[in-house]
Formats: C-alpha cells, sequence, structure tokens
C-alpha cells in the first residue's frame, strides 16, 4: 500500500514537472521575436475606454506622408556621422561615435518659425543611425525612429530631417537606432529654438549638456572645470540637458536663480530659487536664468568635481565648492497658475494606465526578472490607441523600485497629480517625466499629432530591455519593419 503510494506520488510529481517544463517551453517559445516585425503587430491594443476599432482594416495613412513642410529652407544643416577620436578638455581621448567629427555634435540654433532642413550623412558607421528631435514635437515622419518612422540610415545614405521650429525653447537631438549604444558613445547635440525677435544684449545664453564619459562627467566635453567670463548684471541663461540615462543632480551655487523653462515649455511666472538641486531625469532640460552677480558662480553636478564656472577670473570658486543644496527643487507648485483647459477638464476622452513593474518571465527568449508595462512583457506591452482631437489621461505608476524617466515623442504631457496631490503652480509641461520608484503621477496630452509615437523610458538600456510601448493613431500605419532582418532597432 505503501509503495503504491509512493509510486503515485512519484508519477503525479514527474507530470506535473513535465507539464511545468511545457508551459516554461511554450513561454520561451512564444516570447522569441520574430527577425523582422511592424511596431504594430506584436502589442496589445489598448483603447482607454474610448471608441475601438481595427486600425488594421481602417483607411489607412503611412507614417511615410506625415512629412514636414516643403517650403524653402531658413536653416540648413548636414550633420556627418562618423568615427572620430575626440579629445575632451582633460587630455583623456575617446573612440566616439560622433555628428561631424564632435562630441557632444554642433550645437544647431534655429529661430522659431523656422523651416529647419537638416541632412544626416552617414560616413561609416556601421549599424547605422537616425537623427531624433527630443521634445520637438515634429511631423513623424520626421521623427527618426529607426524601424518606425524610417529605415537606419546606413554607411554611404543620407536622410533629410525637414519640420518647421514651432516650440521656443530648450531640446537635444539623437540617434535613435541602437540608441542606448549610440547616444553613450556621442551621437547627440543640442538643438535650441530661440525666440524670433532678437537675443537682448549683455547677455549669456549656453547650453550644458551634461554627459558621461565612461564614468567621468563632462559639461559640453570639458570633464572638469571650465571658466567663462560674464560681465557682472549681464543676464545668464543656461540651458541644462541630462543626456545620461539616469538622474543628475546639478546646483548653481553663488546666486539664486529661477527655472525658467522644462523641457522646453517656458514656466509661467518663476520665483526665485537658491541652494536646490535640479534634479533631472535621462533626456529630460531645465532652463534657468539670473543675473550676473560681482562674484562667480558655479554650475555643478552632484558628486562630481566638473563645473561650469562662469564671472570672475580667480577667487571665490573655492568657498562656492563647498555650497551645496540642502534639498530638491520641486517643480510641483512652482510658479502660477495659468488657464490650461487640459488641466480644469474632466472630460477626457481615454484614460490609460501605465504600470511600471517588475515580472519573471522571457523576452526574446532570456529568461529573469524583467521591466513589464501593467504586468505584461515586451512586446506583450500596450499600444495606446487614440484618434486625432482626443484630450488623452494617462497614469502613470512606478512599482518596480527603480526610476524611469518616460518619454513620449511627438506631444507634450501635462502634469496634472503626484500622489494624489494636483499642480498648483505654473502648468507643467514635460516630454520627459522621471517617476520615482513608489510615485504616482496623472498626465494629460492633446492628440493633435498623427502617427506611431515611441513612449518609452528614457534610460535607454531600460528601453532596449522592454519598457517601450507606442501610442498610435487610429488609421496610421508604418511600412517599416523593426527587427534583425534588416538591422532596425531603435534603441
Ligand atoms: Cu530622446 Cu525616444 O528619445
Ligand atoms: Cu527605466
Amino acid at each position: 500500500m505503501r509503495r503504491l503510494l509512493t509510486r503515485t506520488a512519484t508519477a503525479v510529481g514527474i507530470l506535473v514537472l513535465l507539464v511545468a517544463l511545457g508551459v516554461v517551453a511554450k513561454a520561451w517559445f512564444d516570447s522569441r521575436l520574430p527577425d523582422s516585425y511592424s511596431a504594430m503587430e506584436l502589442s496589445t491594443l489598448d483603447f482607454g475606454g474610448g471608441p475601438g476599432a481595427d486600425h488594421r482594416s481602417h483607411r489607412m495613412v503611412s507614417v511615410e506622408t506625415l512629412r514636414g513642410p516643403r517650403a524653402k529652407p531658413d536653416f540648413r544643416a548636414t550633420l556627418v556621422a562618423k568615427e572620430a577620436k575626440v579629445r575632451l578638455a582633460s587630455g583623456q581621448t575617446l573612440s566616439a561615435w560622433t555628428f561631424n567629427g564632435r562630441v557632444p555634435g554642433p550645437e544647431l540654433r534655429v529661430h522659431q518659425g523656422d523651416v529647419v532642413e537638416v541632412t544626416l550623412v552617414n560616413e561609416d558607421i556601421e549599424s547605422g543611425v537616425t537623427i531624433h528631435w527630443h521634445g520637438v514635437d515634429v511631423p513623424n515622419a520626421e521623427d527618426g525612429v529607426a524601424g518606425v518612422t524610417q529605415n537606419a540610415v546606413m554607411p554611404g545614405e543620407r536622410y533629410t530631417y525637414r519640420f518647421r521650429a514651432d516650440q521656443v525653447g530648450t531640446f537635444w537631438y539623437h540617434s535613435h537606432q541602437v540608441a542606448s549604444k549610440q547616444v553613450r558613445r556621442g551621437l547627440y547635440g543640442a538643438f535650441v529654438i530661440e525666440p524670433s525677435a532678437g537675443a537682448t544684449p549683455r547677455q549669456l545664453d549656453a547650453v550644458a549638456l551634461v554627459h558621461d564619459f565612461s564614468g567621468r562627467a563632462a559639461i559640453g566635453s570639458y570633464d572638469g572645470v571650465q571658466r567663462r567670463p560674464v560681465p557682472m548684471g549681464a543676464a545668464v541663461r543656461l540651458r541644462l540637458v541630462n543626456t545620461n540615462n539616469s538622474t543628475a543632480r546639478l546646483f548653481v551655487a553663488g546666486t539664486a536663480f529661477r527655472v525658467l523653462a522644462i523641457d522646453g515649455t517656458d514656466v509661467n511666472a518663476p520665483t526665485p530659487v537658491r541652494n536646490k538641486y535640479l534634479v533631472l531625469g535621462g533626456g529630460a532640460r531645465y532652463d534657468v536664468g539670473f543675473p550676473m552677480p560681482a562674484h562667480s558662480v558655479r554650475l555643478g553636478i552632484a558628486g562630481s568635481s566638473t563645473a561650469l564656472v562662469l564671472g570672475a577670473e580667480r577667487g571665490d570658486t573655492q568657498t562656492l565648492a563647498s555650497e551645496t543644496p540642502a534639498d530638491d527643487f520641486d517643480p510641483l507648485g512652482y510658479g502660477s497658475p495659468k488657464l490650461e483647459p487640459l488641466s480644469t477638464t474632466s472630460d477626457f476622452d481615454r484614460s490609460f494606465e501605465l504600470k511600471l513593474g517588475k515580472h519573471i518571465g522571457f523576452v526574446n527568449g532570456r529568461p529573469g526578472f524583467h521591466w513589464s508595462v501593467n504586468g505584461k512583457l515586451f512586446p506583450d506591452t500596450p499600444m495606446y490607441m487614440v484618434r486625432r482631437g482626443d484630450r488623452v489621461k494617462m497614469r502613470i505608476v512606478n512599482s518596480s523600485g527603480t526610476v524611469h524617466p518616460m518619454h513620449l515623442h511627438g506631444h507634450h504631457l501635462l502634469v496634472l497629480s503626484r500622489d494624489g496631490q494636483r499642480n498648483t503652480g505654473s502648468p507643467w509641461w514635460v516630454d520627459t517625466l522621471d517617476v520615482f520608484p513608489d510615485e504616482e503621477y496623472e498626465v494629460a496630452f492633446r492628440a493633435d499629432n498623427p502617427g506611431i509615437w515611441m513612449d518609452h523610458c528614457h534610460n535607454l538600456p531600460h528601453a532596449r530591455d522592454g519598457l517601450t510601448m507606442h501610442v498610435a493613431y487610429e488609421g496610421v500605419t508604418t511600412p517599416f519593419r523593426l527587427g534583425d532582418r534588416p538591422h532596425d532597432h531603435p534603441e
């Protein structure tokens, strides 16, 4: 009797094990990505409570037709992607991937209203290149996402981007082909849209691109202290850009300042700030401004001696070095409110959930704990479906234990609330929102730019490892394909 029981138990055990193995094998098999697939194919359509439609059979428009203006350009540039040995200010040399042989690439400054034409030429970047205009809400075909809005530009090829520069502010450009590698290695630069009226005299307007070159923090190409003389009383505007994957904590020592703009949108009625860290998620921008005092001012990075020192040739940089902030600047509640219909309406056409987590399973055949969205692993992540004209609300909840700078292409998001607390300050518009563990944001946007738009984590290795979704307009399709054949991997 006892022996029979043991035998049955063993048999049942083996059976359970086989079934479990079968389930795991199937999960592994199902998770493998095809060699080539459309962004539209694999994800789960999410209509956010709005009208559903099978976008696969709708009267379809290709992303290729969603181009910028054909008018004569007001601004023209050519960016040549190529490998180059680059020397940082410290003398350290890098084998970098560059635009025009420089890291960062050339700073492009245009004026509001300009028709911008940039020709990308790939000289010798083997894996191909594209240019994405981070934060500029360009027409979809100009968005530079390999495998979604174009094919990667291979060595010897070129591609021309055209768009009208409508938003005044601070942006940046970077390759969106194998971006997790290419941005780190140098394929990025600043893109600034100035107001169309002429600049005011006696001012310093400078971009500070913060980047990590294999562990060396740099501002621009200065991996150390850069000094710039600035006359007392000059209006200073520093455009801070975090081109890294992880959060940068920057500070301005020696003066009070105002946060003039966030992610390329002006703050309404900014008030003076002093002794606060500016916490920038990967890809985010802050513009700060102040009148130049009689002594020097230091732009510093927490945990690094790299700095930009303005003003005095010598002297008080020592004392300033010890002046570090006590706490963080919080955009929620900063500045004054301004009428913004999206923030007062409760009448949304769609409401989406974006719950970031970690989940055990397979992604493309790789077992492990992977990033998940709404409990699902890539590519089973949501495709947020919208219609032109929709007012859209999105709730972002981070239960993954890690900070994620969430970036939506082609649109700006208005922050409505954080952890249930409504924003009572200036409208806070973002294109890249650093969502810390256990935080919950409600954001809103207007669906006014048809296309298929990436919505991903700007910690680019996270995006590569599955934190990638799309917002897609009903009726828009793409002829481009992701995958190994041909080689189009936006992240
Ligand atoms: Cu800065 Cu999807 O990119
Ligand atoms: Cu992330």
